[in-house]
């Protein structure tokens, strides 16, 4: 791994004019790369736009200077501009290989979070099979992440660590960071996929040393300590709902939950149904069997992932929202 020394602390807390503060030991290696990069570039571009004013300006054509035979070839000149930019590149070939060869190579103490990508939400489930809708981690500790998507293509972009990897369906994709700071951090979506794309984000959580296992056992445990309520909103949000369904009545992807629960609702194909605890079952575990009037038809299916207590605590919260229940 590229480290430099001089640059590398500065780089970490401000950030540059192109890139976020540094959060991952990846970042550096990235950083250097890129501004390696773009000088080469920078330099390049002034001086060959410079010779070529220079020379329209000299060479000129004017009244009385009759235009002169031009030399065929110079042998020194034309092997020094292969050959500086034939290393130049070998260099960056060297460079980006190492970088690439370390982002594909997580070490092999690595904390493991499974990552599901779908339209339009994340997913992050831990060892111990508890799922939330961010990506808590510990600090200073390599992170892999072992990703599939539920639908389209998706890609997990996380700039402050500069990692990005497409999350494909039917096949495992992977990535891997060591977060050096605590704080937290957005996850972008960044692989066009519909709707909902710009919204497709999280937070990566950085916990300070420690802090991490202590947040893991109080989040897995939420269904046996908050109430039945509490923890469906708790669901609601950590399994991506509020991306598509609002609380406060603004429209959405799918209809806002506000006064929905004991409502009647217009199916799309004419009938209506009252809104009971069966057809929020139906609709969470088979989305496509009663389409809401006016909306798509995009809901994915919550089979296999939500449990029967947890959709029971997804009604019990749905009732809140419609004046305290019952
Ligand atoms: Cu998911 Cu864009």
């Amino acid at each position: 791994m590229i480290a430099l020394p001089g640059f590398a602390p500065l780089a970490q807390q401000m950030g540059s004019f192109w890139m976020p503060p540094q959060g991952s030991t990846t970042a550096a290696g990235v950083d250097f790369l890129f501004d390696f990069i773009f000088w080469i570039c920078a330099v390049f571009f002034l001086g060959i736009v410079l010779v070529m004013a220079v020379f329209t300006w000299k060479y000129r054509r004017r009244p009385g200077v009759e235009a002169q035979k031009t030399a065929t070839h110079n042998t020194a000149l034309e092997i020094t501009w292969s050959v500086i930019p034939l290393i130049l590149v070998i260099v960056i070939f060297i460079l980006g290989f190492q970088i690439y060869l370390d982002l594909q190579t997580p070490p092999a103490n690595a904390y493991e979070v499974q990552v599901s990508a779908q339209k339009w939400s994340w997913n992050f489930t831990y060892p111990n099979g508890y799922i939330d809708s961010d990506l808590h981690v510990p600090v200073d500790r390599p992170v892999r992440l072992v990703m599939q998507s539920e639908d389209v293509i998706h890609s997990l972009f996380v700039p402050a660590f500069r990692i990005k990897m497409d999350v494909v369906p039917g096949r495992y994709t992977k990535t891997w960071f060591r977060a050096t700071q605590p704080g937290e951090y957005v996850i972008f979506c960044t692989e066009y996929c519909g709707t909902g794309h710009s919204d497709m984000l999280a937070q990566v959580v950085v916990h300070p040393a420690g802090e991490f296992e202590t947040w893991l056992d109080k989040a897995s445990n939420f269904l046996e300590t908050l109430p039945p309520d509490e923890a469906g909103e708790k669901l609601f949000v950590a399994r991506g709902c509020p991306q598509c369904h609002s609380v406060d009545g603004s429209a959405g992807i799918g209809p806002s939950f506000q006064g929905l629960y004991g409502s009647s609702h217009a199916l799309a194909d004419g009938s209506s149904v009252t809104v009971d605890e069966n057809y929020v079952r139906e609709s969470i575990l088979d989305p496509q069997v009663k389409i809401t009037a006016g909306y798509e038809p995009v809901m994915p299916t919550y089979q296999g992932r939500l449990k029967d207590e947890e959709i029971t605590a997804v009604i019990a919260y749905m009732k809140t929202l419609s004046g305290g229940g019952e």
